[in-house]
């Protein structure tokens, strides 16, 4: 990774004030939702999130001079996301996760549910002492939306007649909603307009969008080690992604596959897999993520600020090279 495009260079202290501060903040009374809780904060992950709104808000700060209530608004960040992967990881009945056992399968799935709960809650309540009502309406929808995401996925597993809009849609629900509040909540704090902070929710929305379509080639395209996950988990479970989607067009036997939802041993580790590397599929996967990171780079030039651009354009960067 070179330096122009090492995002979390910028804020590696913000990181590390945000690693030590999660730690506290999930504090439980019960040690077993503690551990459960703890255990996905301890592996890690990438940090994308905060990593985003520490560079929005350091670019809408004078002197680049974040505030604590910025600081805030990225650990209640993660806190939602590692939330939703306690729940999303039960509803996959995905076994491992950032390179460790999921907390369904090292504790069980009543306590993933109930950890899940209580991380959301505890975002919840961390947001209320913000004080500040924007930012409350703006990151709370977030929680709405993950809920209306995993049914809406449910509904079209399996599905082969998913149309890229409404795959486009339900990532909007999954990933991008939660990334552009945040990003438009790091401007809320920042006291900036709200034709700004508009801009900054959009802007979050391509970037979210852009993330996801690359984090479902990578599930296609890459071996489990690297991703910390099963690879091709998105198939098992009927989630049909910009990938499978793409090759159908020009692969329409794939359906039969689908319709006996990839029973068959070798299915999707090598079937599936191998038809999406004939296709164009891949590249179709790419180009769309390209898409929507140019729409991303768009609306940073709308909001005119020279700061902005040097913060955020790495950003577009980091996401599109992980495809590379
Ligand atoms: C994974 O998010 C789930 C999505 C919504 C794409 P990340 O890929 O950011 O997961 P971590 O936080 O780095 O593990
Ligand atoms: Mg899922
Ligand atoms: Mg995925």
């Amino acid at each position: 990774m070179t330096l122009s495009n090492n995002i979390f260079y910028p804020v590696q202290e913000d990181l590390i004030k945000l690693n030590n501060n999660l730690n506290k903040m999930i504090a439980a009374k019960h040690p077993i939702l503690y551990a459960a809780s703890e255990h996905l904060f301890q592996a890690g992950g990438k940090r994308i999130r905060p990593t985003i709104v520490f560079l929005v808000s350091q670019s809408t700060m004078k002197n680049q001079a974040i505030l604590p209530e910025h600081r805030r608004l990225a650990e209640i960040t993660e806190i939602i996301h590692t939330a939703s992967l306690l729940h999303d990881d039960v509803i996959d009945d995905c076994p491992t996760r950032r390179g460790i056992n999921s907390v369904h399968s090292k504790f069980n799935t009543k306590i993933a549910v109930l950890a899940g709960d209580f991380l959301f809650a505890q975002s919840s309540w961390y947001l209320a002492n913000l004080n500040n009502l924007e930012a409350v309406k703006t990151i709370s929808k977030v929680i709405i939306d993950f809920a209306e995401g995993e049914v809406k996925q449910g509904l079209i597993n399996f599905d082969t007649t998913v149309s890229i809009e409404e795959y486009i849609s339900k990532s909007f629900y999954k990933t991008a909603s939660l990334i552009a509040a945040s990003c438009k909540g790091a401007a809320i704090l920042s006291k900036c307009d709200k034709k700004t902070q508009n801009l900054f929710y959009e802007y979050g929305k391509h970037i979210g969008l852009a993330f996801q379509i690359v984090d479902d080639i990578l599930d296609v395209t890459t071996s489990p080690n690297i991703l910390g996950k099963p690879s091709g988990s998105d198939f098992k479970n009927g989630n049909l992604t910009a990938p499978l989607i793409f090759a159908l067009e020009e692969y329409p036997e794939l359906q039969i596959l689908i319709n006996r939802e990839f029973q068959n041993k070798n299915d999707i580790s090598n079937t599936v897999k191998i038809i999406i590397q004939e296709t164009k599929a891949i590249q179709k996967s790419k180009d769309l993520a390209q898409e929507y990171i140019q729409n991303a780079r768009k609306i940073i030039n709308e909001i005119n600020c020279n700061i902005t651009k040097r913060k955020l354009l790495p950003i577009s960067n980091y996401i599109i090279d992980r495809i590379k």
